[in-house]
């Protein structure tokens, strides 16, 4: 017997079996030797919401939630959010290294120049309700998308796949500021080739009637820091999404948009919204004992501390602690701010926290920080989708060209009725489970 490997008795028939480890894993489908009859399906194995279960083999992302530790390709996230920018990180996430000024010049050149959208796009968002939310708006108009650009779904070919990748990225921060501006019942506003990505973006969100629009240096650097930070974060639920909708081989767009919708729920994108909400109710940094009083009695959550991954602090709320400071120095200090930082420091040192090994996450300063800068509480998912649709593109580049990969189809345990006859409709009694 090799030593990699795991002894599996089946305690049902007495008969042992040798199942191969490799990179820390057995495989799922090892065990569907195990049968307690020729006709027997085999084991399965059981895990919802994927606590246990490697989905893909990636190169991508890596998290060491222990030590608190995110590297993009190698590189540690504080190293990539001091020395590059956003662009540069995205073609190191999407290409696997770091650019030469030739390949970051041509890079940002190809981005820029695919920012504008087809005014039958603009058309499109303007048919949306004028309350509508800027988060369904994006998630339906990158869907739409794909009905503009149909030679995407060539998603065996090399070429396609490049053209779809700087299409979407380039197109992303058009449509989320359309959507914003759709949102306060404001003129859209094109693209400016000249900005950056992230200056581009707050052009087409803030210009008014100026004839060109300089965004503040220091509110540039904290947004484009702000993409870094949440650029890509591996297997989490969107980036499953985007997975599992691209393994039918759905072209890019479509796949970008359910990607987006699972974006969009509270669990996921909205985390930092709940933050906020919290700290407002919270209301002084003296009711703060009361709060984590409370939360430890079980009423409720410390929202912004705690992470599936992270026992750690989460390097990325390190980060955006102190680009905070340098928007604050803008915008005005967010009176929030204090709260948060009052129950940071008593959460820290208190020993519930401690146990549970709960820190600050990424959302706990976000959503101050966006609100300082003047963003709705409706666009914090919005700001999220735009520099994820890098991750979101680069873990689809791998899963499309990965030969161990097939559309992705999990198993189930049938808990539903045996086989029964079916009874006409005069003989029928009211029986839904769900009637009151
Ligand atoms: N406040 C108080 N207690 C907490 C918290 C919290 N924020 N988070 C976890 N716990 C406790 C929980 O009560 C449980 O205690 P016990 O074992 O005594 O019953 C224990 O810690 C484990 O909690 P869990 O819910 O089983 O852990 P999880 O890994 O399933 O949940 C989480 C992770 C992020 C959903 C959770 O920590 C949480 O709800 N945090 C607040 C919401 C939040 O900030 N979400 C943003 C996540 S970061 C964004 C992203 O990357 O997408």
């Amino acid at each position: 017997m090799t030593k990699d490997s795991l002894a599996v008795t089946d305690n049902r028939t007495g008969r042992s079996y040798e199942i191969p480890i490799s990179d820390g894993t057995v495989h799922a489908i090892d065990f569907r030797q195990v049968k307690t009859s020729d006709d027997d399906f085999g084991l399965m194995v059981y895990d919802p919401a994927f606590t246990n279960t490697a989905s893909c083999r990636s190169a991508i992302t890596y998290i060491d939630g222990e030590r608190g530790i995110l590297e993009y390709r190698g590189y540690p996230i504080d190293q990539l959010a001091e020395n590059t920018n956003f662009l540069e990180t995205a073609y190191l996430i999407l290409f696997g290294e770091l650019p030469t000024r030739d390949e970051l010049d041509q890079w940002t050149h190809d981005i820029t120049y695919h920012t504008y959208v087809h005014e039958n796009i603009k058309k499109f968002m303007e048919g949306f309700q004028y309350d509508a939310h800027p988060m369904g708006m994006l998630v339906g108009t990158v869907a739409a998308l794909s009905t503009f650009y149909p030679d995407a779904k060539h998603v065996d070919d090399a070429r396609s796949r490049e053209i779809s990748t700087g299409r979407l990225i380039a197109k992303m921060p058009t449509i989320a500021a359309f959507a914003y501006r759709h949102s306060r019942g404001l003129p859209y506003v094109y693209p400016d080739n000249d900005l950056s990505y992230a200056g581009n973006f707050l052009s087409m969100l803030w210009k008014m009637t100026e004839p060109k629009y300089r965004p503040d240096p220091a509110l540039e650097r904290a947004v484009d820091i702000l993409f870094i930070l949440h650029a890509d974060h591996e297997q989490n639920c969107s980036t499953n999404a985007m997975r599992a909708v691209g393994s039918s081989r759905a072209d890019p767009f479509s796949a970008t948009a359910a990607a987006a919708a699972a974006l969009y729920g509270p669990l996921h994108g909205g985390a930092n919204e709940a933050v906020l909400r919290m700290l407002t109710e919270i209301g002084d940094r003296k009711r703060v004992p009361e709060f984590v009083k409370r939360v430890k009695a079980g009423e409720g959550r410390l929202m912004g501390f705690g992470h599936r991954v992270y026992k750690n602090y989460d390097p990325r709320a390190t980060i955006i602690k102190r680009a905070a400071d340098e928007v604050f120095q803008v915008t005005g200090r967010n009176p929030l701010l204090d709260i948060a930082l009052e129950l940071e420091r008593i959460a820290l040192q208190d020993d519930y926290f401690i146990q549970h090994k709960l820190y600050p996450n990424v959302d706990f300063y976000s959503g101050i920080m966006y609100q300082a800068m003047g963003f709705p509480v409706e666009m914090f998912p919005v700001l999220f989708a735009i520099p994820r649709t890098v991750g979101w593109l680069a873990q689809w580049r791998e899963m499309v060209q990965d030969p161990e990969q097939k559309i992705a189809r999990p198993r189930q345990v049938f808990t539903g009725p045996a086989r029964r006859d079916f009874v006409p409709i005069e003989k029928r009694n009211s029986r839904r489970e769900d009637a009151a």
